[in-house]
């Protein structure tokens, strides 16, 4: 303690770190040590320098997680199951899925595949097929095929047994990097290590008022120094979800319950905030009376302000509060991509059958079942849509399509993290018509098996409008096929237009020169099916 005061004397960066030792019992036990850093580029200001705080901060934190987490099935087998083995495979399985994705959609997709796959060892017996179905709707498919690889890895060159350190898992399992690893051993195995996601990266920059860019290294790497700092060494599992849950239910991004935070009084940017309204209000209130203004308080803090690395790199804005931190660069705008896309629909017996092709074994959504689709050239007019559109199919089947067989159904947008897709959507019908034997990778689905095959969100969407449009050109049909008085005509009209507004508006009217109208496509239909 005392080195840690002289230090902080002179002015240095002191760091308290828990490191794991091993106890004569063999039981391991944890012990802070104290390492100096001597670095001009940023303050102790950013850092948790003080056994007693960090202490305080451990058991508020905790106390409120204790009253207010949320019961979550991963958490359940963290605290329940007595076989490590499965009992990190299941938290494994969780922390994967929940990269990326929120808590509530988790849950069932979660539940559904430990029924399915209850250990590491039936997990790699399954195929990538179904692994991909059972994510299917989850997104970032990539997530499911390396928890698939990692299980084969398990059980393949270790035996079945899952590493039981965080060095182990991040080395050894495909997709765990250092956050997962962290959490996968604090939460499974009672690794004293942190654990920083993006929820805990928002809590600590406000905390510790880490301005600068928290993706950069400087801001990472502080970041990771604190967490190992601060996390209880006798509960380490505890203490990282319960980061987690407060960055998710109360420190949130817009509108943080700072009121209700059980650290409030450990955080720096709720400082700065208070310490700011209370200056404006001493200034309102000096100016009323006329009076010069004496009660400046420097509310910046660290002392290396102005070449520090961690400082806001811009200034403060008072209408943020604690939303000043953290900061981010600007997000790369999402790229911008058409795709055209085809409904293939045949009739067998009672069911109506659709076409699917399987997407290459890498690359985005790996494997994965999809509508025959091309992705369009930017500048590309919509007059081609129909000869592209046959130029494709004859890629498919083995029947030649003239360009009045498609019909416009309308157009989805699907926006990914990194694409803004929008799908151009046709359909057609047609009748006996075979595909062209593994030229490619295609299959026939009727619609219930096509809902839980291993298809992606966009797909899920594209049916969805495909559904509707249909149902709503039914309906119109039979309103014409039995006409009423002339109000209903009227009506009759009215709907139609809005239909065929629903189905992409104006794009309709150009189409129409190339492609069937509702009325024309009834009939492609009955002739072909
Ligand atoms: N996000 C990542 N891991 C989590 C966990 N274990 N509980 C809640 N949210 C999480």
């Amino acid at each position: 303690m005392s080195r840690l005061r002289s230090a902080m004397q002179r002015g240095k960066s002191v760091v308290l770190e828990n490191t794991e030792v091993k106890k004569s019992s063999n039981k391991k036990k944890t012990k802070a040590t104290i390492k100096e850093e001597e670095t001009s580029e940023h303050s102790s200001y950013h850092f948790f320098n003080d056994l007693p705080e960090i202490s305080a901060y451990r058991s508020h934190l905790l106390q409120w997680y204790d009253q207010n987490k949320r019961e979550l099935p991963w958490r359940t087998v963290a605290m329940t199951e007595p076989d490590v083995n499965i009992r990190t495979y299941a938290v494994w399985v969780s922390e994967i899925m929940l990269q990326q994705t929120q808590v509530a959609t988790v849950i069932d997709y979660y539940n559904k595949w430990m029924q399915r796959w209850p250990t590491v060892e039936k997990l790699a017996a399954a195929t990538l097929e179904e692994v991909n179905q059972v994510w299917a709707g989850l997104g970032y498919y990539s997530r499911g095929r390396r928890l698939h690889e990692g299980a084969k890895k398990v059980v393949s060159d270790l035996n079945g047994q899952m590493p039981r350190c965080t060095e182990g898992l991040l080395k050894l399992l495909p997709g765990v990097g250092r956050y997962t690893a962290g959490a996968i051993g604090s939460i499974a195995l009672g690794q004293v290590t942190g654990a920083v996601d993006g929820n805990v990266i928002r809590v600590l920059c406000r905390v510790r008022a880490i301005g600068a860019d928290s993706t950069g290294p400087a801001v990472t790497e502080a970041l990771w120094k604190i967490a190992n700092t601060i996390v209880d060494t006798e509960r380490p599992g505890d203490f990282n979800q319960a980061m987690m849950e407060l960055g998710a239910r109360v420190c949130t991004p817009k509108s943080p319950l700072c009121s209700q935070c059980p650290i409030q009084t450990h955080c720096h940017a709720f400082r700065k905030v208070s310490i700011k309204q209370e200056q404006d209000s001493k200034r309102l209130q000096s100016k009323l009376a006329s009076k010069p203004n004496t009660s400046v308080v420097d509310i910046e803090n660290c002392s290396a302000a102005g070449s520090c690395n961690l400082c806001l790199s811009e200034d403060w804005d008072s209408k943020q509060g604690v939303q000043n931190y953290p900061r981010k660069p600007v997000k790369k705008a999402p790229r911008v991509e058409k795709t055209l896309t085809c409904i293939v629909q045949r009739q067998r017996g009672q069911e109506t059958e659709y076409l699917l092709t399987q997407r290459p074994s890498k690359g985005l959504l790996a494997g994965m079942w999809e509508l025959p689709s091309m992705v369009l050239e930017s500048d590309l007019s919509e007059n081609k849509h129909g000869d592209l559109l046959c130029t494709m199919m004859q890629r498919f089947l083995d029947t030649l399509l003239g360009t009045d067989s498609f019909q416009f159904v309308g157009e989805v947008v699907h926006i990914l993290s990194h694409i803004h897709q929008t799908y151009v959507v046709y359909s057609v019908c047609v009748s006996d018509c075979s595909e062209k034997e593994q030229e490619q990778n295609t299959c026939w689905l009727t619609k219930c098996a096509l809902q839980g095959a291993a298809v992606s969100t966009g797909l899920k969407k594209i049916m969805k409008l495909y559904d509707s449009s249909s149902k709503a050109n039914t309906r119109d049909i039979k309103r014409k096929l039995s006409p009423g008085d002339g109000t209903e005509k009227q009506s009759n009209k009215k709907k139609k237009l809005k239909v065929v507004a629903a189905n992409g508006g104006p794009k309709q009217l150009s189409l129409s020169k190339f492609f069937s109208t509702s009325k024309q496509a009834t009939k492609t239909k009955s002739k072909n099916t």
